[in-house]
């Protein structure tokens, strides 16, 4: 083997093992999408782009498009030159910059209508170019919490609207639920009710990182020693203010009797 094939096997094997030939550009979002931002924090967007050797970036666009509808609103955010660190944000909410084949594109102050389909756009000096897209929504309060039951699997199941990553916790008389109440299912929305009789007041509390709501199930009431208690302590209280108020009557006759006999007495003492 002689010294220029030694060479030439060398620069395949280093073309080979270069994740995109010469000329070729490849560009991903490194944020898992769909992404949910709450509204009035910052949305930070990052893209990697990885070229070839002979290639050269002339320039990088952020756009953004409306996830559904019928407008086909594409708008531009910033446009970035190849070289240079600075992008060009075409308003004052948006900034970007591009550090080490980093492209990132901030949006300060993140609003409804930020939601879309964003896209960065690499345009090499050829004018071919690559495109990655990320899926951007708001992320929502948790709404319309409701509890209804079925009746056939002695379980109840709670719901909610479009909260975004909505966690679910049960109670059972305001304490959290015990294997003696019942079990949740995995992902927390149902109950299957094992306690025996179904009894009681059964709550779901929804929460996300905005807060929490929630909406309850009242079956019938249990009958606890706790309640046997309490019924019988006002029982004991009623009877003693019966027997109370009996012999208060009979002393306040025996008395009235009393004194009108001696009344009696001393009247007829004068008329004789
Ligand atoms: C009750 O739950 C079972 C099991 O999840 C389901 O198959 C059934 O359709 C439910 N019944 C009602 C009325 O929702």
């Amino acid at each position: 083997m002689d010294l220029r094939c030694l060479l030439c096997c060398r620069v395949a094997l280093l073309l080979l093992s270069m994740p995109c030939g010469l000329y070729c550009m490849s560009v991903h979002i490194l944020n898992e999408g769909p992404m949910y931002v709450i509204p009035g924090s910052p949305l930070i967007l990052e893209a990697r782009i990885e070229q070839g050797p002979l290639e050269e970036i002339s320039v990088v666009t952020w756009e953004r498009e409306p996830e559904s509808g019928v407008a086909p609103g594409r708008e531009t955010l910033a446009t970035c030159p190849g070289k240079g660190s600075e992008c060009a944000g075409t308003s004052p909410n948006v900034s970007g910059n591009m550090q080490h084949q980093v492209a990132t594109l901030r949006i300060h102050r993140y609003k409804s209508p930020d939601s879309g389909v964003y896209a960065v756009t690499v345009t090499d000096h050829r004018g071919v170019k690559t495109t990655a897209h990320c899926i951007i929504r708001m992320y929502e309060a948790v709404h319309h919490v409701s509890v209804s039951i079925n009746i056939s699997h002695s379980s109840l199941i709670c719901g909610e609207s479009w909260g975004t990553d909505p966690h679910f916790n049960w109670l059972h008389e305001k304490i959290a639920i015990t294997q003696s109440v019942g079990t949740v299912s995995k992902d927390g929305s149902t109950l299957v009710v094992t306690m025996k009789p179904f009894c009681g007041h059964f709550t779901c509390v929804v929460s996300n990182k905005l807060g929490y709501s929630s909406a309850s199930f009242t079956a019938a009431p249990c009958e606890t020693e706790g309640r046997g208690t309490t019924v019988a302590v006002v029982c004991l209280v009623l009877l003693l203010m019966l027997v109370g108020g009996v012999l208060a009557f009979l002393l306040w006759r025996r008395h009235r009797h009393n004194s009108r006999g001696q009344w009696l007495h001393e009247h007829l003492d004068d008329t004789i």
